[in-house]
């Protein structure tokens, strides 16, 4: 995280707080976010984005991690958020999230979920298929409500990401294709509960290429001239999506959050300008990018297993129950041991977690100082989709959160226990 440093002991320090006294405190795995990290991100895609276009929104993505102290920072840094489920929704509610900045996205809502949504007044319920809008819009006639709505389009671009992670393609489970969009224009238009505001895509994620950025803006906003050509409707905003990549290895650097907003802005600009569409706005949905790096998450090392001439497992305490990415999309991570920050990374090692798979490996093959067991090895950049996918696989105890600032640290977030695995286990 911004602002991180190592101290006399060689100890790493972040947020003020040496990492060594936080694991000693609130025991292993632990994950670290630095406040004011996730605020300089929140503050630096405001800039970037609405400091070349003041029309311009950033949404954060709550999918990458949520939670009411992270709710509230975003609130307070003035960020919209999208949110994908009743659950998310509810936490950012009782985080006191103000609703009108609230996305609502999902390719399968449930009935509930849209009741919620509408009673609760987020801002944009972004629509996803036939079906869906016809449910809501059943639903919000039934409250006599009107509703702001986006419909998900597919741009049918490839962003060159992990399969897993790409969204706007045409075989996508997300959005409609074109042609169902601009039937679905007109199934809104005939309603007296919805109003259209705008279309939305997203491509998908940690993406380092900004031409597939342009390629799907410049097909959303054919598509929105066109809907203005054969509706007479010119819709108020275009929202992006998220998608930025963010750095997890020291020789894979993307572009920083300046050069794709300024790519992206000028490009809607100039389009916007040739397609006579200027009062439209632009809005962006960094999830990943807003809060991956804030965090680290630290391990003790248990056993450390040679296999000779073939391989040393370092085993830590965590592993694929509270970050999946690694066995799920072959994510690599650079770990260091959080003790030994001074010492030469001259130690191959393959890190391993604990459950029962040979799958879970956080960190094949890289470089570490010689440990010893009871070492606390930092995986750094691990603020985004790793708490929020974790499970209880092997009944393993989601693990604690803390939140540092300033030399200070609370916890966000406590370890799970016994109790809380069997209270939903009725016998
Ligand atoms: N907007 C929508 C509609 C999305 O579906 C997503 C991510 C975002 C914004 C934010 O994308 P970001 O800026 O974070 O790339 N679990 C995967 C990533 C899944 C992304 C899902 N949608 C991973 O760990 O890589």
């Amino acid at each position: 995280p911004l602002g991180s440093a190592i101290n006399d002991h060689g100890h790493l320090v972040i947020g003020g707080c040496d990492s060594m006294d936080l694991a000693e405190t609130y025991g292993t795995p632990l994950y670290v976010f630095a406040e004011e990290d996730i605020r300089a991100r929140a503050r630096e895609f405001k800039r970037e984005f609405t400091g070349r276009l003041s029309s311009s929104r950033v949404v954060y993505a709550g999918k990458a991690c949520l939670n009411r102290a992270v709710a509230k920072i975003i609130a307070e840094e003035g960020l919209g958020l999208d949110v994908v489920s009743g659950g998310e929704l509810e936490i950012a509610r009782s985080a006191g999230f103000p609703m009108k900045n609230i996305y609502f996205h999902g390719n399968n809502k449930s009935d509930a979920e849209l009741e919620l949504a509408l009673a609760a007044g987020v801002g944009r319920i972004v629509i996803d298929n036939a079906w869906e809008l016809a449910r809501l819009d059943g639903i919000a006639g039934a409250r006599s409500c009107r509703a702001d709505v986006m419909l998900r389009i597919k741009p049918g671009i490839d962003p060159h990401t992990h399969a897993k992670i790409t969204t706007g393609n045409i075989d996508s489970k997300f959005g409609f294709g074109l042609e169902d969009a601009d039937s679905a224009v007109g199934r809104i238009l005939s309603s007296n509960s919805l109003k259209l505001v705008g279309f939305h895509y997203h491509i998908g994620s940690q993406i380092f290429e900004i031409q597939p950025f342009l390629d799907a803006m410049h097909t959303a906003l054919g598509f929105i001239a066109g809907v203005r050509g054969r509706w007479g409707l010119i819709v108020d905003e275009l929202d992006a999506g998220g998608g930025f990549a963010v750095q997890y290895l020291s020789g894979q650097a993307p572009p920083s959050v300046g050069e794709y907003a300024e790519a992206i802005v000028s490009f809607f600009k100039e389009e916007c300008r040739r397609l006579d569409l200027t009062s439209l706005s632009l809005t962006v949905e960094p999830g990943r990018a807003t809060v991956a790096r804030a965090a680290v998450a630290l391990y003790s090392v248990g056993v450390i297993k040679d296999i000779p001439g073939i391989r040393r497992y370092l085993c830590v305490d965590g592993g694929m129950a509270d970050n999946i990415r690694p066995a799920l999309y072959g994510a690599c991570y650079e770990p260091y041991l959080a003790n030994r920050m001074t010492e030469r990374a001259n130690q191959l090692y393959t890190v391993a977690g604990r459950f029962c798979e040979s799958g879970d490996i956080l960190a094949a093959d890289v470089k570490l100082p010689a440990a010893d067991p009871g070492d606390t090895l930092v995986m750094p950049v691990c603020g985004a989709y790793c708490i929020p996918m974790a499970s209880n696989y092997n009944a393993f105890f989601r693990p604690a959160v803390v939140m540092v600032k300033e030399g200070q640290h609370r916890l966000i977030r406590r370890r799970e226990s016994i109790e809380d695995l069997l209270r939903t286990d009725l016998g």
